[in-house]
């Protein structure tokens, strides 16, 4: 039997989110402020012969599937060529992505030519102006044209991410869930969460999932599950008549991390073992000061070893990482 990586609590971590960026061209109230973002500077991030062996490493130790995040990853000059190198990992079974959906013109091809298996778009409005409102960018055509043309490739499902937020496109319910009876879209409802300064996070506009169901079966077929908190944050539904699937992630109301398996690496190669740790693991020193493969192995499996147990946002005393969510990834 191949080794799993575990830690104190009997979770098996198969999963890692690699950020390679914490740039983006958009500006999602949720997840940055307006203005004042101060970018890494190119020689802090990891290269891509860094990922790729962080890559090879944490493979040996059982992780087979790879998210690449940002910031937004398509601002990371040549990222085929990145997920080429993931890609002929023998041990990384699944390699995805998730995008702003702004480059995907450019660059959806190349990146299924790759190797590149799945892409998750963020879309928190179908409406053009409170998209640009959102994400405080006018680009929702550019991200809808992307999306028309993965449709077109063999890369599949392909997941939309809404973050709601009361007041803001909470009013859009009802359109998303219709848009995934109509596409071949699984639209995923994430709740809204506090992370980073200046996220204009309160309580009052999370809008919990129990809801969003409600009101998603006040005007479609009932929603039949899929699949109840398994491996995957989001508990996946289909409608009762078969056409369309959703997912709905609910960070805040009913935490998934009993059965979380995965870890995060930032673009500047700290290892995060949770998205809200306060504490993380510095691999880029160690992969720049000649350290063995062996050494930095033995020091993801002591940080796996000590991941938290769960998040606090719904408790006293509850603190924010210091990072923005596009410093950390998602
Ligand atoms: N709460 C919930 N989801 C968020 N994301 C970014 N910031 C937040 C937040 N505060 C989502 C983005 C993207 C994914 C990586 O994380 O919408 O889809
Ligand atoms: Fe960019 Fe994604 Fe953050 Fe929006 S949520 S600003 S697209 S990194």
């Amino acid at each position: 039997m191949s080794y799993q990586l575990t830690d104190s609590f009997g979770r098996i971590i198969n999963n890692m989110r690699i950020s390679v960026t914490d740039r983006c061209n958009f500006r999602c109230q949720y997840c940055m402020p307006e203005e004042g973002m101060v970018w890494m500077k190119k020689n802090e991030l990891l290269t891509f012969e860094e990922i790729e062996r962080t890559v090879q490493i944490v493979a040996r130790l059982g992780v087979s599937k790879i998210r690449l995040t940002g910031g937004e990853p398509l601002m990371r000059k040549e990222l085929p060529l990145l997920v080429q190198k993931i890609a002929r990992i023998p041990e990384v079974h699944d390699i995805a992505l998730t995008t702003n959906g702004y480059f995907l013109t450019e660059q959806a091809v190349d990146l299924y030519n790759a190797g590149l298996k799945r892409i998750t778009v963020s879309m928190d409005s179908l409406d053009a102006s409170k998209f640009a409102e959102v994400t405080r960018r006018d680009y929702f055509d550019n991200v809808w044209t992307g999306l028309d043309l993965l449709q077109t490739l063999p890369i599949g499902p392909i997941k939309i991410n809404v973050v709601l937020m009361r007041g803001v496109n909470e009013d859009e319910i009802e359109k998303f869930a219709g848009l995934a009876r109509t596409r071949p879209f699984i639209i995923r409802f994430i709740e809204y969460m506090p992370i980073g300064a200046g996220d204009g996070w309160d309580y009052s506009k999370v809008v919990p999932t129990r809801e969003i169901i409600a009101r998603i079966e006040e005007h479609f077929p009932k929603l039949v599950p899929v699949e109840y908190h398994g491996a995957q944050p989001a508990d996946r539904f289909r409608f009762e008549d078969g056409k369309g699937e959703l997912g709905f992630i609910s960070s805040v109301s009913e935490p998934f991390c009993s059965h979380c398996n995965r870890i995060r690496i930032t673009s500047d190669g700290k290892l995060r073992t949770c998205l809200f740790s306060l504490h993380e693991t510095d691999l880029k020193s160690m992969l720049r000061s000649g350290e063995s493969d062996e050494s930095i192995s033995r020091a993801i499996v002591a940080a796996v070893w000590k991941k938290e147990e769960g998040h606090l946002i719904n408790q006293p005393g509850f603190v924010k990482p210091q990072r923005t969510m596009s410093q950390i990834g998602g």
